[in-house]
């Protein structure tokens, strides 16, 4: 599932975020990549350990804690710590898929990347290119989203970035770990917690919707992993 999360951050957040990365150092972007990736990777990239990330990492994961439309899509148990990006002057991220494992710099902790993440901090008529192509069985989706949003779509998937032709385009990138490893799965739970929380504001506590909200959470236990 490829899902759209609308202004996750405000735009006085975006400002403050981009200012901090336009005065920022960046290094090349081939330092978080697999060997396969290495060869089609060409960008920027914030050191993982620097202040900014760090800051800017904890301004998207306290936005991600009270998202709904997130939690209820991507049912989080493992988020790894974001990272940032930046392409400019022709830079482009040739077609891969993102490694399945990644550890957590300076810890023990592993991540199963389930769902890959694009947060865009640059407004799309401040740079030409830069689309974010994601394939799967339905086809090419080409994804450009206003400063603020945020994509998820799944970590199996295909994707690569067009080269930016004029100006720059500043992003986050990460992944996560879901309770709910089975993309069908997390569809299927996805779609039920949305009709519910609708049903919800229409019918108040019916019995049904008692009798629904615990088909959901009785679907977790069997499917979860924690
Ligand atoms: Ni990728």
């Amino acid at each position: 599932m490829l899902l759209k999360i609308p202004s996750l951050l405000t735009s006085s957040q975006i400002q403050q975020c981009r200012e901090l990365l336009y005065a920022t150092d960046w290094i090349d972007g081939d330092i978080t990549a697999g060997y396969q990736s290495s060869k089609a990777k060409n960008n920027l990239q914030l050191p993982e350990h620097s202040d900014v990330s760090r800051q800017l990492g904890d301004v998207i994961l306290d936005a991600l804690a009270t998202n709904d439309l997130f939690i209820s899509a991507a049912l989080p148990l493992k988020i790894f710590p974001p990272l940032f990006n930046c392409y400019q002057a022709g830079q482009s991220f040739g077609a891969h898929v993102d490694n399945a494992i990644r550890r957590v710099p300076g810890t023990p902790v592993k991540v199963r990347t389930d769902i890959s993440i694009t947060l865009f901090f640059t407004p799309p008529e401040e740079y030409d290119g830069g689309e974010l192509v994601i394939d799967d069985t339905y086809g090419s989706h080409r994804v450009k989203f206003d400063a603020g949003d945020m994509v998820l779509y799944p970590s199996t998937s295909l994707h690569h970035v067009t080269p930016v032709t004029r100006g720059h385009r500043l992003a986050s990138f990460f992944w996560l770990q879901s309770l709910v490893a089975c993309g069908e799965k997390r569809r299927l739970l996805f779609d039920m917690d949305r009709a519910i929380q609708s049903l919800t504001k229409r019918l108040d506590d019916s019995q049904e919707i008692i009798k629904l909200t615990g088909i959901y959470h009785n679907l977790m236990r069997h499917w979860s992993q924690t």
